[in-house]
C-alpha cells in the first residue's frame, strides 16, 4: 500500500513536471521561426556591437541608446566592460553614434544600463532616467543631458525597497515615473522557478519623492512600459505572456486595466510613434534561442506596429522580421521622420529608411 502511494505520487509529480515543461516551451515560442520582412534601405549602425537594449528619442530627433546590458540568463558579448549610453542625431545626413561621457562622481565601472526614458522640463532641460543594475541590484539613475558638450551629468541615484528587478521606466514628471518589475524573486534559482510555474507576481510601480506604490499587478513578467501621446494611458508589455496591457491612468496615479492585446511573440520594449500614436514593439519571436544561445542558430528579431490601440480591434502589422542572420534579439524600435532604429539586448543595432 505504502509503495503504491509513493509510486502514484511520483507519477503525478513527473506528469506535472512534464506538463510544466510543455507549457514553458509554448510560452517562450520554442518552435517558432520567423518569416523575413525587411525594409529596402537598412544598415547596421557602426560602433554598436554589444547591445542597444533600449532607445528613447526626443521630438528633435536625438536618440539615446543604452548599451552593454548584463542580465542573468541573457548572453553578453562584453561581460567585463561597463555599459554605456550612446547618442545619435537623426537630423544628420549620415548619423553616427557617439558614446556620451558621464561626469565624475558616478561609479562608471559598475554601470549596467537597462530601460531608459527621457524627460524635458518646463525650462527645456533634458533629463535621462536610466534603470541601472550595479552589482545586479536595481537603481534608477537621473542624468542631465548637456546638449553643448554632448555629455551626461549624474544628478541622483534612486533606491527603494520596491525598486527590485526593475526592467523599464517611463517618466511623467520631475522624479515621477512608472517602472516595471520583471521578476518577483531576486535569487537566480527562484527566478527560474518563477518562470517555470508562471507565478504572475510581477507588477508596475509608481515612484515619486512623496509616494511609492504598486499600481498594477498580475503580470508574468512586466517588461517594456510607455505612455500614450495624450498621457492618459500606459501600455505595459508582459514579455512571457506575449501581450500588451492597455491601462488607464487615474488622478492618484493608480492604473486600471482596460484590455490586453494578445500577440504570438515575446514583447520587450514599447515606444510610441510620435506622428500616429501607434505602439512600436520590439519583440522576441523565439525566446528559447535567446535563453540557449547558439551562434549558428541565433535568436531572431521582430518589430510590430499596433495601430488603433484603443479601438475594439487594434491592427497589428510587422515592420521588421529577421531570422537572426542580420539582427539578433531585437528589444526596441523607434521612428522619426521615416527613419527606423532597432535595438537589441546584446547584439547590434539597425538603421532603416522607411
Ligand atoms: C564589444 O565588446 C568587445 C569585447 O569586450 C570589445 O572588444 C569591443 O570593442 C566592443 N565593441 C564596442 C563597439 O563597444
Amino acid at each position: 500500500m505504502g509503495k503504491l502511494v509513493v509510486l502514484t505520487l511520483l507519477g503525478v509529480g513527473l506528469a506535472l513536471l512534464g506538463e510544466r515543461f510543455v507549457a514553458l516551451r509554448e510560452r517562450i515560442n520554442a518552435d517558432r521561426e520567423v518569416k523575413p520582412v525587411e525594409p529596402q534601405n537598412c544598415h547596421l549602425i557602426e560602433g554598436i556591437e554589444n547591445g542597444s537594449e533600449d532607445i528613447d528619442i526626443l521630438p528633435s530627433g536625438l536618440a539615446f541608446i543604452s548599451s552593454g546590458l548584463k542580465y542573468p540568463g541573457m548572453p553578453s558579448f562584453a561581460p567585463d566592460e561597463p555599459g554605456q549610453i550612446f547618442m545619435m542625431d537623426l537630423n544628420e545626413q549620415n548619423p553616427r553614434v557617439q558614446a556620451l561621457p558621464i561626469s565624475d562622481g558616478f561609479d562608471k565601472a559598475s554601470f549596467n544600463p537597462h530601460g531608459i526614458s527621457t524627460f524635458i522640463d518646463k525650462d527645456h532641460t533634458v533629463y535621462l532616467y536610466v534603470v541601472n543594475h550595479p552589482y545586479m541590484k536595481s537603481t534608477v539613475e537621473i542624468f542631465k543631458f548637456e546638449a553643448q558638450q554632448r555629455s551626461l551629468v549624474h544628478l541622483k541615484t534612486i533606491e527603494h525597497e520596491l525598486l527590485q528587478s526593475v526592467n523599464d521606466i517611463v517618466v511623467l514628471g520631475p522624479e515621477q515615473f512608472y517602472a516595471t518589475r520583471d521578476h518577483y524573486f531576486t535569487s537566480h534559482f527562484l527566478r527560474l522557478l518563477e518562470a517555470f510555474i508562471d507565478l504572475q507576481w510581477t507588477y508596475v510601480l509608481f515612484y515619486s519623492p512623496k509616494e511609492v506604490k504598486v499600481v498594477a499587478e498580475g503580470f508574468s513578467s512586466a517588461n517594456g512600459i510607455t505612455v500614450s501621446l495624450d498621457k492618459k494611458y500606459v501600455y505595459v508589455a508582459d514579455v512571457t505572456a506575449k501581450n500588451i496591457h492597455v491601462m488607464k491612468i487615474h488622478d492618484n496615479w493608480d492604473l486600471t486595466r482596460l484590455k490586453v492585446i494578445q500577440l504570438d511573440t515575446l514583447v520587450d520594449n514599447l515606444i510610441i510613434d510620435p506622428d500616429t500614436g501607434d505602439i512600436l514593439a520590439g519583440c522576441h519571436p523565439n525566446a528559447m534561442k535567446l535563453l540557449i544561445y547558439n551562434p549558428k542558430d541565433p535568436p531572431g528579431s521582430e518589430v510590430l506596429r499596433i495601430q488603433d490601440v484603443l479601438s475594439e480591434k487594434p491592427r497589428i502589422s510587422t515592420v521588421y522580421a529577421n531570422s537572426g542572420s542580420v539582427l539578433q534579439g531585437s528589444s526596441v524600435a523607434v521612428v522619426h521622420n521615416r527613419i527606423l532604429l532597432i535595438g537589441t539586448i546584446f547584439h547590434k543595432a539597425l538603421y532603416c529608411e522607411l
